[in-house]
């Protein structure tokens, strides 16, 4: 859990975030140990902003990584509270990571909150529904 949050605090410096000035950086840690990272992305059309979480998923998706590979992802961001993941990134997580992958909210007093993926987003829409 050290080395992701290291991985993470070190990370955030990648965030392109010069609209809303709030960098987020996550981790996403695979079973064989393997980590893929992830910051997030803005863009002056604003509704084009990619998080963080999606922006890890979506590279290691890229690298042929599925959910049964996917541990655990870790979202860090430089405030004494805990932020915990939009509406759409729960959606993705919810399809990209199994139920019981941990998400693991860090804040900069090196505190720590585990979510199970499955508890953020109940009653969610999935491919069982279509
Ligand atoms: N953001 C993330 O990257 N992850 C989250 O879980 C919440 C929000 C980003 C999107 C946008 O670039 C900035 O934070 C402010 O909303």
């Amino acid at each position: 859990m050290e080395k992701l949050i290291k991985l993470a605090k070190e990370n955030i410096k990648n965030s392109y975030s010069p609209y809303s000035k709030f960098p987020v950086s996550a981790v996403l840690e695979l079973k064989n140990g393997i980590i893929y990272k992830g910051v997030n992305i803005e863009n002056a059309a604003y509704g084009l902003a990619n998080c963080a979480e999606r922006s890890a998923l979506f590279s290691a998706y890229s690298d042929g990584i599925r959910k049964s590979d996917i541990k655990r992802i870790l979202i860090y961001t430089d405030h004494d509270y805990f932020v915990s993941p939009c509406g759409s990134c729960r959606q993705v997580m919810r399809e990209l990571m199994e139920d019981d992958a941990e998400v693991i909210l860090v804040n900069n007093r090196d505190e720590t909150k585990v979510i199970r993926n499955i508890e953020l987003l109940p009653l969610g829409f999935s491919k069982k529904d279509l």
